[in-house]
């Protein structure tokens, strides 16, 4: 006791340290404390962004480390009618955190700055990125009528694919890859978004379907899973690249199924319409191309659905028109493999021919890109649950918000006022940073030109 009050009277915040580093308690409290320091304390809102299945999304500057940009995810602690207790969360949370703050590190996925707990809500604090695949695909086919341009529809998805790679190889499945969840900053670097991260907090041992919702996007599902497959492996993410592939490159989405509700006993319904459509195109699977489909649990079903013959190869001419590229025809076919076994991995992807002829994919994939293909900044709005969070921080001048990240196109002056009351869902998108350089596939063309890129600090 002494011996800190000697501490205290000379050495002054020493003393503390010192301290902190001998109590494991005081270091478990001080920790606990800035954990429950308020969403408001540190960030100032911006605006909303859009909501999600569980939660709303909201684009904040931080306070404190050079009020760089974060999009900050609000999970709402009760859905429908699931109980899911707080003590719940909590649990769920440390596994989040473990997985994505201490494992996941790369630059084509979504870094994860903090998790704040304040008022029963879980608050996701996340890297903010000014554009997504949908925004860009809307722009395409919306404003500028053009089709994505072969560099950076190859930049685009080498970094996807490159992202993927990664987290396969840490054992992380995805689940849900689909255009909304992957990102892009202002600096053209893709970024891999939302890891699973509802079914880590939700049903982490759930199937597809939950109460009376389904979990995950249907227009991406893999086929062995509408077969009755009841296990998740990384070749589903990799039918979901392949859907996303066909989606950037004919700007629609290319199995676009009507999904089958639960019927009231809940029971899971067969999703014939969704198996169709890929059907339409990908011709009706046989134990030839698919061995072991005859056992799966929807095979009697599925021979109940009229016969089709391959056509994806018309069916990339016609969306390419004068840009066919056959490279990239065989790209997409290896990622719509039926047999889960032998359809494209990621990791052999980016070897694949297509990334390694004529204009090299780069890590700016809007480099090559004329002006009128990227896309505007993300639209923001304001709205009651964003000042509730940030209430007194919502009086302060929204001035533009970019500035500060990246020196790109950032969304200031693109907030809507509070009179407009209009709601933006069109997922537009905003400024980034790059937690490293270090791209394991090795192949960027190293474009010159290209603004300087900030690091954010990661918490
Ligand atoms: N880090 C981020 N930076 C900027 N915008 C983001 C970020 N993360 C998500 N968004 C945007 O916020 C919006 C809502 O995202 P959210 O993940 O909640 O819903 P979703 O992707 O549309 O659907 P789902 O809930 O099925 O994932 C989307 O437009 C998404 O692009
Ligand atoms: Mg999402």
């Amino acid at each position: 006791m002494s011996k800190r009050r000697h501490h205290l009277d000379h050495a002054g915040s020493d003393w503390s340290l010192n301290s902190l580093q001998q109590d494991p308690m005081q270091i478990y409290r001080a920790k606990r404390d800035s954990m429950h320091r308020s969403v408001a304390s540190k960030y100032d809102i911006l605006g909303f962004i859009s909501s999600g299945t569980y939660g709303r999304v909201y684009k904040a500057r931080c306070l404190q480390d050079g009020h760089l940009l974060y999009a900050i995810k609000k999970f709402k602690p009760d859905k429908e009618g699931d109980v899911v207790t707080y003590t719940g969360l909590r649990e769920r949370l440390n596994l989040i955190l473990f997985k994505l703050n201490r494992e996941i590190h790369h630059e084509n996925i979504v870094a994860l700055k903090e998790v704040i707990l304040e008022d029963k809500s879980i608050y996701m604090v996340f890297e903010y990125a000014e554009h997504d695949f949908l925004q860009l695909i809307h722009h395409h086919s919306q404003t500028s009528r053009t089709l994505i341009s072969s560099p950076v529809l190859k930049s685009l998805v080498y970094q996807l694919i490159n992202g993927l790679i990664y987290l396969h190889s840490c054992h992380i499945l995805h689940r849900d890859l689909k255009p909304a969840n992957i990102l892009i900053t202002s600096e053209g670097v893709v970024k891999i978004g939302d890891l699973g991260l509802a079914r880590l907090i939700y049903e982490p041992l759930q199937p597809l379907f939950a109460g009376d919702k389904v979990v995950v996007t249907i227009w991406y599902r893999a086929p062995e899973l509408l077969m009755g497959a009841k296990h998740y492996t990384k070749a589903v993410d990799c039918w979901a690249v392949g859907c996303v592939i066909a989606e950037l490159l004919s700007l629609r989405p290319i199995f676009k199924g009507e999904e089958a509700k639960l019927d009231s006993k809940k029971n899971v319904p067969f999703q014939r319409d969704q198996l169709i459509k890929i059907f339409e195109v990908m011709g009706t699977p046989d134990e030839k191309d698919w061995p072991g489909v005859v056992d799966l649990p929807e095979y009697h079903n599925m021979t109940r659905i009229d016969h089709f013959s391959n056509c994806l190869a018309s069916w990339t001419k016609s969306r390419m028109k004068d840009a066919y590229d056959p490279l990239l025809y065989d790209l997409l076919r290896q990622f719509f493999i039926y047999d889960p076994e032998t359809r494209l991995t990621a990791k052999d992807a980016l070897q694949h021919k297509w990334f390694h002829t004529d204009i090299l994919p780069s890590r700016n994939a809007f480099e090559h890109a004329p002006t009128k293909e990227i896309p505007t900044p993300r639209n923001i709005t304001q709205d009651d649950s964003a000042s509730s969070i940030s209430k007194p921080l919502l009086t302060a001048s929204h001035q533009p918000a970019g500035g500060a990240v990246g020196g790109g196109r950032i969304a200031g002056g693109h907030m809507m006022s509070n009179t407009t009351g209009i709601q933006q869902h069109s997922k537009p998108g905003s400024s980034a940073s790059f937690a490293n350089m270090s791209m394991s596939g090795g192949h960027y063309a190293q474009g010159g030109g290209g603004a300087a890129r900030k690091r954010t600090k990661l918490g």
